[in-house]
């Protein structure tokens, strides 16, 4: 196989609907708009002339409003569409001399699709959806499923094998969407739109999580969105098209910093303008808590099974009581003391309305995640250090 720095390659790729193409063809040819031309000959021209170079590694993000051309351009990736005129590579092979069976081996060995619309199969439990591909692959039973069980356990997802997918919230069932294409051990995880059904806090913790998960497998990651934000927090690279063309494709920094017309910088700007976020956007839920009533001990452990260094301590409404070392609980321990008189009492909190970049400096001086509470003192979240600076990109 091609090991070359790009896993797909777009040479002049058009995709055409209707029946006047000829005309159409020509009146995009002489520098007619898309609208134009629709209205002309009624032709639909999805992609016009797209060159395009995916580089292999990266989450390469393509964005653009409604109807710009996103999902046809990345279903001809896996030959769902086929372009009216131009090639697509992938690989370094031509996908439109791939014969029937290759392309059947292709699609179940190089690249995976996750929708929006997650796409389970309900009357499946999660193992057997995660391992629905391997399973068409005829991989046997049991190498199916320890491959199944261990990308269920990368997103995060372990103890709900057997569960029916039926019994799953949004946000869960989109990491079995994920958690099924990355069993396939594909080259590139195409992803249409995959959060913009989830709320906004979870869609948060899916953007992070699907970060990590590209970090370490290293994975080609396609993903379509149409939110600017979500765009610059994850692509590596950005590739912004209006009305069936690429208007220009950079990274966040350099597309920010030298938009390539004012269609880009009113995206950007927008964005901007969205950035109002507030300490409830970012906040995530804590991995572990502990009550005032329990020992040293249990804190302990608690905060070595979850690899924490502090654990917020919480009475048994969820309000807020304080913050307990690794140090201090251990210190607990050995003086026999109760872990509400050796806790931290003078911490700071922040109001879940709180303005993100009201707190950018606490943030930075922070020792530990920052406590985000409610008007009414429960505890209802904790923002991370990274999740400030990373909001405000
Ligand atoms: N099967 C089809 N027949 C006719 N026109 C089509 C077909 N599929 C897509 N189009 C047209 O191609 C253009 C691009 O559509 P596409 O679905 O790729 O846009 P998109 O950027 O993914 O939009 P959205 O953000 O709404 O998902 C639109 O004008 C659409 O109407
Ligand atoms: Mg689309």
């Amino acid at each position: 196989m091609d090991r070359n720095e790009n896993v797909i390659e777009v040479h002049h790729v058009s995709k055409l609907y209707g029946l006047n193409k000829t005309e159409a063809v020509r009146l995009m040819e002489a520098g007619s708009q898309k609208k134009e031309v629709q209205k002309k000959t009624g032709v639909s021209v999805a992609l016009w002339d797209i060159n395009l170079e995916i580089p292999r590694g990266q989450i390469f993000v393509i964005i653009g409003l409604s109807g710009s051309g996103k999902s046809t351009l990345v279903r001809c990736f896996n030959r769902l569409n086929k372009p009216t005129s131009g090639s697509v590579c992938f690989n370094g092979r031509d996908l439109s001399k791939l014969s029937k069976k290759e392309l059947l081996t292709f699609r179940r060995n190089n690249i995976s699709m996750v929708f929006q619309s997650f796409g389970l199969m309900s009357h499946r439990d999660v193992l057997g959806n995660v391992a629905y591909g391997l399973e068409v692959k005829g991989v046997s039973k049991a190498e199916r499923e320890k491959k199944a069980m261990e990308v269920i356990s990368m997103v995060g997802l372990s103890g709900w094998e057997h569960q029916s997918c039926k019994n799953l919230s949004g946000g869960m069932r989109q990491r079995v969407g994920i958690a099924r294409a990355l069993a396939n051990d594909p080259d590139v995880l195409l992803m249409d739109e995959p959060f913009s059904a989830l709320d906004p806090l979870v869609r948060q913790d899916m953007q992070f999580e699907l970060l990590q998960i590209q970090r370490k497998l290293k994975k080609t990651v396609i993903f379509i969105t149409h939110d600017i934000d979500e765009a610059f927090k994850l692509g590596d690279t950005v590739a912004i098209m209006k009305d069936g063309k690429l208007v220009q494709v950079d990274t966040p920094e350099q597309m920010s910093e030298h938009p390539a017309n004012e269609y880009v910088e009113a995206f950007i700007n927008n964005a901007d303008k969205s950035h109002v976020l507030c300490v409830h956007n970012i906040m995530i839920t804590p991995k572990a808590l502990i009550q005032t009533d329990d020992g040293p001990e249990h804190a302990i452990r608690v905060m070595n099974k979850n690899e924490l260094s502090t654990v917020y301590v919480v009475d048994k409404d969820l309000h807020l009581a304080g913050v307990l070392t690794i140090n201090d609980a251990l210190r607990a321990r050995k003086e026999h003391l109760l872990i509400t008189d050796i806790m931290e009492k003078e911490i700071p909190v922040v109001d879940t309305d709180t303005l993100v970049a009201d707190i950018m400096a606490l943030a930075a001086s922070a020792h530990y995640p920052i406590a985000a509470v409610g008007k009414d003192g429960q505890l209802k979240g904790i923002v991370t250090k990274a999740k400030v600076l990373s909001s405000l990109a």
